[in-house]
């Protein structure tokens, strides 16, 4: 007898939030775009571009925290990026060491609490260590979390908790939405509310695939090292406008009996 069951399979999925969704997102996912143009509307070369933009970055951690956001995720360098001009990648590299040891102290001061999301074996011992240092510095700070995804991919997370389900020699029947969920990258967060991506292109770029999965997107022209205050409020105001509904619809929508 064919084994071709139209059943759906049991799995569990994993639970959507309990509590209607809040007019100020928990957590927000950021794609930093438009350094590079930023800079070259200035003529000056893109690494001053990044540069600005950490610097911008600083600015919108506390912005975020002051409106309420609690968790805040940031795609600093996707898998991908290796292939740009090795000067860049290396620029790319040593800002990010520039940068903890510019900002690490204000920021744990500011209540912030930085994680590392991402594939840490392709990058040096030093940057390693600076990370290690900066997670280790501000594991008790509770006002936001500032999650740094950094040689990071979507396809890269679904790939490694998938490989980790083999190596603790799962069994098929075990591996549902919700054990997939929390062997993510992320799992010490919920899903993000809010994605954001500035610089005027309109696509995920293999960030966060899995967590986005109900995220509201908002997608701005703003370039990135320009995106203060004013545009992080329009993307919270657009945010509390929209109608959540997970896959289900509003009780009001529910037709009646027959029809
Ligand atoms: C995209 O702009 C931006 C990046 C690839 C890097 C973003 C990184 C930072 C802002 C630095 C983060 C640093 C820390 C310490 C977290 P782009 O170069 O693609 O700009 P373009 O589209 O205008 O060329």
């Amino acid at each position: 007898m064919s084994d071709l069951s139209l059943a759906p399979a049991a799995a569990t999925v994993a639970p959507l939030p309990a509590e209607p969704p809040a007019a100020v997102p928990r957590h927000v996912a950021l794609v930093m775009d438009g350094n590079g143009r930023w800079a070259r509307q200035r003529f000056m070369p893109r690494f001053f571009g990044h540069k600005q933009g950490v610097d911008a970055l600083v600015r919108a951690v506390n912005v975020f925290a002051d409106r309420g956001v609690q968790y805040l995720t940031v795609f600093a360098f996707s898998s991908e990026n290796w292939k740009r001009p090795s000067e860049e990648v290396s620029g790319l590299m040593s800002l990010v060491l520039v940068a903890v040891s510019k900002y690490l102290t204000k920021l744990a001061g500011d209540g912030v609490r930085i994680r590392i999301v991402g594939d840490r074996s392709a990058v040096s011992e030093k940057l390693r260590k600076a990370w290690e240092h900066a997670e280790q510095l501000t594991k008790d700070n509770h006002r936001i979390t500032l999650s740094v995804a950094f040689n990071y991919g979507g396809r890269w997370d679904v790939v490694q908790a998938c490989r980790r389900a083999v190596a603790e020699g799962l069994r098929p029947e075990q591996i549902d939405e919700a054990w997939l969920a929390s062997h993510m990258a992320l799992s010490f967060a919920p899903d993000p509310d809010l994605f954001i991506r500035t610089g005027g292109e309109m696509r995920i770029s293999n960030f966060l695939l899995w967590q986005a999965a109900y995220s509201e997107l908002f997608f701005t022209e703003c370039l990135w090292p320009d995106f203060g205050a004013a545009e992080i409020d329009a993307a919270l105001l657009a945010y509390a406008q929209r109608d959540r509904r997970f896959g289900t619809i509003r009780p009001n929508q529910v037709m009646p009996e027959g029809i």
